[in-house]
């Protein structure tokens, strides 16, 4: 499915208290309700990837693997792709359907890949695919393990939760990644105004005042000039650039950054 329209009664199922924004992300799964399911992995993530071998080689200098982790990963696109281009990959969500969902969709997936998992030279990675696993379990919880990774990717986790826990989402982010690992950011929505009642939250000015001001992602619109990196910020961006391919909702908006924990 790749409608340009998020579903306008999503904001209302989500006017609930912070403690209850899991389940109601679970009952959606579990009555099959995914309007924001795209049903292919993130076009820019793949380009990206294949572009840029320099900043995604997957392997370590002894020959291991490193490990990719997307949180919020519904059906499992992007861990897939992960694992497809040689990351030990880990898919996490709260939803026990999702993580069912992802499963199922990861063995055919490793079996035949399809097409959207390459770029659109159908240039395949010269490393062969690592393993997947998902884990089912709530990101701002330490239940489900301790774990660090090279590499993690959010699409559509940020716009999914509360403003308020934007700031924990940082501190997650920060714990989860090994010193020197990549954040991943396809930054979605930036069409949609951040004062209107999400999800999807709109993203436009929140990335910044995130993760390189160490702020609580209350948006900022800049202009053209961004204001300076705070000088504690546990965040360097690399790279902030607009992808040639990425999928239809993101109206021609959508950005792909990528932030080294320093
Ligand atoms: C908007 S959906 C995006 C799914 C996936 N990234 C995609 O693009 O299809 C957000 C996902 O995050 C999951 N989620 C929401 N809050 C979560 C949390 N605290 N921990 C783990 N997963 C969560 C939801 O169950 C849902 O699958």
């Amino acid at each position: 499915m790749d409608d340009i329209e998020p579903p306008a009664d999503l904001p209302q199922h989500f006017a609930r208290p912070a403690n209850e924004q899991e389940a109601a992300w679970s009952e959606l799964w579990d009555q099959g309700r995914t309007p924001w399911d795209r049903g292919i992995p993130s076009p820019a993530l793949v380009d990206l990837l294949a572009a840029r071998n320099d900043l995604f080689n997957p392997v370590n200098s002894d020959g291991s693997r490193k490990k990719a982790f997307v949180p919020g990963c519904g059906s499992g696109y992007d861990p897939v792709l992960l694992a497809l281009h040689g990351y030990d990959a880990y898919g996490l969500d709260v939803s026990e359907k999702a993580i069912a969902t992802a499963k199922q969709y990861a063995e055919s997936q490793l079996r035949t890949p399809s097409e959207g998992n390459f770029p659109l030279s159908g240039q395949k990675p010269s490393v062969s695919p690592g393993k997947v696993e998902f884990i089912c379990g709530d990101f701002f919880s330490k239940d489900w393990g301790e774990h660090k990774f090279d590499l993690i990717y959010d699409y559509t986790f940020l716009c999914a939760i509360l403003p308020a826990k934007r700031r924990d989402w940082t501190k997650r982010m920060s714990e989860l990644l090994k010193p020197g690992g990549l954040l991943v950011c396809l930054e979605f929505p930036l069409w949609r105004d951040p004062r209107d009642p999400g999800p999807p939250w709109g993203l436009r000015g929140v990335y910044w005042e995130l993760l390189a001001r160490g702020g609580d992602g209350s948006p900022r619109e800049y202009g053209d000039e961004e204001p300076p990196p705070a000088e504690n910020a546990e965040f360097k961006r690399l790279l902030r650039v607009k992808p040639e391919r990425s999928h239809k909702i993101g109206r021609g908006m959508d950005m792909i950054s990528v932030w080294q924990k320093v």
